[in-house]
Protein backbone atom coordinates (compact mmCIF):
# COMPACT_ATOMS: atom_id res chain seq x y z
CA UNK A 1 0.00 0.00 0.00
CA UNK A 2 1.11 3.56 -0.65
CA UNK A 3 2.45 5.69 2.21
CA UNK A 4 0.15 8.63 2.99
CA UNK A 5 1.97 11.52 4.53
CA UNK A 6 1.19 14.99 4.76
CA UNK A 7 2.98 18.45 4.07
CA UNK A 8 2.04 21.10 6.57
CA UNK A 9 2.47 24.94 5.93
CA UNK A 10 2.79 27.68 8.45
CA UNK A 11 1.37 31.57 8.15
CA UNK A 12 2.13 33.64 5.19
CA UNK A 13 3.23 30.54 2.99
CA UNK A 14 0.14 30.99 0.95
CA UNK A 15 1.93 34.70 -0.43
CA UNK A 16 4.61 32.77 -1.69
CA UNK A 17 5.62 34.71 -5.02
CA UNK A 18 4.35 37.44 -3.77
CA UNK A 19 6.02 38.06 -0.49
CA UNK A 20 9.79 38.79 -0.11
CA UNK A 21 11.37 37.06 -2.95
CA UNK A 22 14.74 37.72 -2.17
CA UNK A 23 14.12 35.22 0.62
CA UNK A 24 11.68 32.95 -1.28
CA UNK A 25 12.31 33.18 -4.72
CA UNK A 26 9.37 33.68 -7.06
CA UNK A 27 7.72 30.52 -7.24
CA UNK A 28 3.54 30.60 -5.93
CA UNK A 29 2.07 28.93 -3.70
CA UNK A 30 -0.14 26.81 -5.61
CA UNK A 31 3.36 26.12 -8.41
CA UNK A 32 4.52 24.68 -5.19
CA UNK A 33 1.91 22.68 -4.32
CA UNK A 34 1.82 21.24 -8.13
CA UNK A 35 5.77 20.12 -7.71
CA UNK A 36 4.86 18.49 -4.57
CA UNK A 37 2.21 16.47 -5.70
CA UNK A 38 4.11 15.50 -8.66
CA UNK A 39 7.15 14.65 -7.15
CA UNK A 40 5.49 12.69 -3.98
CA UNK A 41 3.34 10.51 -7.23
CA UNK A 42 6.65 10.16 -9.25
CA UNK A 43 8.03 8.41 -5.91
CA UNK A 44 3.87 6.41 -4.97
CA UNK A 45 3.43 8.44 -2.12
CA UNK A 46 -0.01 9.91 -1.58
CA UNK A 47 0.13 13.59 -0.52
CA UNK A 48 -1.90 15.92 1.06
CA UNK A 49 -0.66 19.63 0.98
CA UNK A 50 -2.14 21.57 3.46
CA UNK A 51 -1.74 25.76 5.01
CA UNK A 52 -2.93 27.54 7.67
CA UNK A 53 -2.38 31.13 8.75
CA UNK A 54 -3.97 30.11 12.61
CA UNK A 55 -1.67 27.75 14.98
CA UNK A 56 -4.55 26.04 16.74
CA UNK A 57 -5.80 24.54 13.41
CA UNK A 58 -2.02 23.64 12.76
CA UNK A 59 -2.24 21.70 16.21
CA UNK A 60 -5.05 20.23 15.06
CA UNK A 61 -4.17 19.00 11.96
CA UNK A 62 -0.71 17.76 13.43
CA UNK A 63 -3.19 15.75 16.26
CA UNK A 64 -5.32 14.38 13.38
CA UNK A 65 -2.66 13.15 11.50
CA UNK A 66 -0.88 10.69 13.80
CA UNK A 67 -3.72 8.20 12.93
CA UNK A 68 -4.06 9.29 8.84
CA UNK A 69 -0.84 9.68 7.87
CA UNK A 70 2.42 7.98 7.90
CA UNK A 71 5.06 11.16 8.12
CA UNK A 72 5.07 14.99 8.23
CA UNK A 73 6.72 17.39 6.23
CA UNK A 74 6.22 21.36 7.61
CA UNK A 75 7.79 24.58 7.07
CA UNK A 76 5.99 26.04 10.29
CA UNK A 77 7.22 29.25 8.76
CA UNK A 78 7.12 32.07 11.61
CA UNK A 79 5.66 29.40 14.09
CA UNK A 80 9.04 27.72 13.96
CA UNK A 81 10.31 30.16 16.34
CA UNK A 82 7.49 31.07 19.04
CA UNK A 83 4.89 27.38 19.04
CA UNK A 84 5.96 25.58 21.89
CA UNK A 85 1.89 24.18 21.45
CA UNK A 86 3.35 23.02 17.58
CA UNK A 87 6.15 21.92 19.07
CA UNK A 88 4.18 19.30 21.75
CA UNK A 89 1.74 18.47 19.13
CA UNK A 90 4.61 17.20 16.59
CA UNK A 91 6.03 15.27 20.08
CA UNK A 92 3.11 13.53 19.97
CA UNK A 93 3.57 12.27 16.57
CA UNK A 94 5.89 9.09 16.78
CA UNK A 95 6.65 8.82 12.57
CA UNK A 96 9.13 10.31 10.65
CA UNK A 97 8.77 14.25 10.86
CA UNK A 98 11.21 16.90 8.62
CA UNK A 99 11.13 20.21 9.08
CA UNK A 100 11.89 22.82 5.75
CA UNK A 101 12.66 26.28 5.60
CA UNK A 102 13.01 27.37 2.19
CA UNK A 103 15.30 30.38 3.40
CA UNK A 104 18.79 30.30 5.33
CA UNK A 105 16.72 31.03 8.87
CA UNK A 106 20.42 31.26 10.16
CA UNK A 107 21.45 34.41 8.19
CA UNK A 108 18.53 36.07 9.09
CA UNK A 109 17.62 37.95 11.90
CA UNK A 110 18.32 36.39 14.90
CA UNK A 111 14.79 35.54 16.09
CA UNK A 112 14.59 33.15 13.06
CA UNK A 113 17.71 31.40 14.31
CA UNK A 114 15.73 29.46 16.95
CA UNK A 115 13.74 26.78 15.87
CA UNK A 116 11.67 25.27 18.73
CA UNK A 117 10.55 21.90 16.62
CA UNK A 118 13.86 21.21 15.28
CA UNK A 119 14.66 18.49 18.22
CA UNK A 120 11.33 17.18 17.80
CA UNK A 121 11.51 16.47 14.17
CA UNK A 122 13.75 13.36 12.22
CA UNK A 123 15.66 15.92 10.32
CA UNK A 124 15.80 19.28 8.63
CA UNK A 125 16.27 21.47 5.39
CA UNK A 126 16.79 24.97 5.16
CA UNK A 127 18.15 27.22 2.93
CA UNK A 128 17.82 25.19 -0.34
CA UNK A 129 14.82 27.31 -1.75
CA UNK A 130 11.61 25.53 -2.92
CA UNK A 131 13.48 22.28 -3.89
CA UNK A 132 13.57 21.66 -0.18
CA UNK A 133 10.55 20.39 -0.40
CA UNK A 134 11.51 18.38 -3.10
CA UNK A 135 14.35 16.99 -1.23
CA UNK A 136 12.13 16.82 1.85
CA UNK A 137 10.21 14.41 -0.08
CA UNK A 138 12.69 12.05 -1.61
CA UNK A 139 14.08 11.90 2.00
CA UNK A 140 11.04 11.05 3.35
CA UNK A 141 9.90 7.85 0.91
CA UNK A 142 13.71 6.56 1.79
CA UNK A 143 12.75 7.20 5.85
CA UNK A 144 9.45 5.08 5.44
CA UNK A 145 10.73 2.48 3.09
CA UNK A 146 14.10 2.15 5.62
CA UNK A 147 16.53 2.89 2.88
CA UNK A 148 18.06 6.14 4.57
CA UNK A 149 21.70 5.94 4.75
C1 LIG B 1 10.39 30.24 6.69
C2 LIG B 1 11.35 31.03 7.60
C3 LIG B 1 10.59 31.66 8.75
O1 LIG B 1 11.49 32.38 9.60
C4 LIG B 1 9.57 32.64 8.23
O2 LIG B 1 8.81 33.19 9.28
C5 LIG B 1 8.69 32.05 7.18
C6 LIG B 1 9.24 31.11 6.22
C7 LIG B 1 11.10 29.69 5.45
O3 LIG B 1 10.50 28.85 4.77
O4 LIG B 1 12.22 30.11 5.13
O5 LIG B 1 7.52 32.43 7.07
O6 LIG B 1 9.89 29.13 7.43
Amino acid sequence: MNNKIIIINGPNLNLLGEREQSQYGSITFEELREICSNKSKELGLVAEFYQSNIEGELVNLIQDSRKKFDGIIINAAAFTHTSVAIRDALNVFKKPIIEIHISNIYKREEFRHKSLISDVVTGGIFGLGADGYILAIISMQKLLKNENR
